[in-house]
């Protein structure tokens, strides 16, 4: 909890309440300084990689390393607890295995991902999907934030070489085991401490609806093209799809230019669905599609439909979940997650397990967000107890 202080005043967002620490900017490099700073006190070797992740190597760097961490920044006003709790829980870890004596027989690793929420550049997990090939360099490095400034320049400010970013086989190689601590994100678990059993399927999608921006008193309504129209059915499609446990979100709309006595000319609609599987995550997508293209026919706008980023349905490694429950007791709970992780992305490269530290409210993504003191501390036990099982 004193790690967690010492960051609570970085990238704090007064206007949204929470924080707001996004790859690259300034509150996300004043954490990883801090990360770096807190793991070179410890003697750990920083490293970071191609793809601006930064790992920290207790032990010499190498094939099957036991690895943890998470990452430090958030979704837009979002909660103290999502990603720096892994990568603080990594440090106390850490210590905790010293005091116990333990040496590790195989090289342990804290890493901490760039870009996971996606806030900035608008593809989740971009660090690990870049270190795994799941989405190329060139195309990372071409996102762009709000105000115009791609990944590829944010990187290369930071002192990442966007030409040398890509998948990284050496790293992947390095990960004999992968495990993320994470504050639970529901209200799905009722022990203190838990295991992920899966990953809903999740994509986002954004829709750009044209019409005709003009002035917002002298234009009849009958003379009007105006894309926030079926902008507005779309979120209400959304709603409407999905059913059955799926979930559609629009979080994000984003008129152009933006002006309360202006008809926009253009409105992005950033759609967020997930889904059991694959094909019925398509399904709620296409049925929202339809709506929306149904909808700008009717106001005479054109809509466009872009996938921005998509991962399929996540099973965590039998094996490992077996191996963390050797360490913990048998009874230790699983639980199904619909949020999106590194450790997700991972999962496809490498044996990959998550802890889950409860969540009181079930609230997260928003300042609400919370994990009491004794249950974080439960999951710093726990992942240290984990780690030494592992890497004995
Ligand atoms: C990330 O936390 C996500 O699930 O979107
Ligand atoms: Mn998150
Ligand atoms: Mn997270
Ligand atoms: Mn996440």
């Amino acid at each position: 909890m004193a790690d967690l202080a010492d960051l609570a005043d970085v990238g704090r967002d007064r206007r949204r309440g929470g924080y707001s620490r996004h790859g690259f900017d300034r509150a996300e490099l004043e954490l990883r300084a801090w990360f770096a700073e807190q793991a070179r006190g410890r003697g750990l070797d920083v490293r970071p990689d191609r793809n601006g992740n930064l790992w920290a190597w207790w032990g010499e760097p190498g094939p099957g390393a036991v690895v943890t961490g998470s990452h430090l920044d958030s979704v837009p006003g979002g909660g103290a607890f999502d990603g720096p709790l892994g990568v603080v829980s990594a440090l106390q870890a850490v210590d905790l295995l010293r005091a116990r004596g333990f040496r590790p027989a195989k090289p342990l690793a804290v890493v901490v991902f760039v870009e996971e929420e996606g806030g900035r550049f608008g593809v989740a997990c971009l660090g690990s999907r870049l270190m795994t090939g799941a989405i190329a360099a060139d195309a990372a490095c071409a996102l762009t934030d709000a105000d115009g400034v791609t990944f590829g320049e944010a990187a290369h400010a930071a002192g990442f070489d966007p030409l040398r970013m890509g998948r990284d086989d050496r790293a992947l190689a390095s990960i004999g085991a992968f495990v993320e601590l994470h504050v639970e994100q529901g209200r799905g678990l009722e022990e203190p401490v838990g295991l992920a059993s899966s990953i809903l399927a999740h994509g986002r999608w954004r829709f750009t609806f044209t019409g005709e921006g003009n002035h917002a008193g002298a234009t009849l309504v009958e003379d009007r093209r105006d894309p926030m129209l079926p902008a507005a059915a779309t979120v209400l499609a959304a709603r409407r799809a999905a059913t059955g446990g799926a979930r559609a979100t629009v979080g994000r709309v984003v008129p152009n230019p933006g002006g309360t006595n202006v008809i926009a000319s253009s409105v992005d609609v950033w759609l967020d669905a997930r889904a059991d599987d694959e094909p019925r995550t398509r399904e709620v997508v296409a049925a929202i599609t339809a709506a929306a293209e149904g909808a700008a026919r009717d106001e005479g706008c054109e809509v466009v439909v872009r996938e921005e980023s998509w991962g399929g349905t996540v099973t965590f490694d039998a094996g490992l979940m077996a191996e963390v429950r050797a360490a913990l007791g048998a009874d230790t709970p699983a639980l199904p997650t619909g949020a999106g992780h590194d450790a997700g992305i991972l999962a496809a490269h490498a044996p990959t397990a998550m802890l889950f530290v409860r969540n009181p409210t079930g609230v997260s993504h928003a300042p609400g967000e919370h994990a009491e003191p004794d249950d974080c501390a439960a999951g710093v036990v726990a992942l240290a107890s984990t780690l030494e099982h592992l890497a004995r």
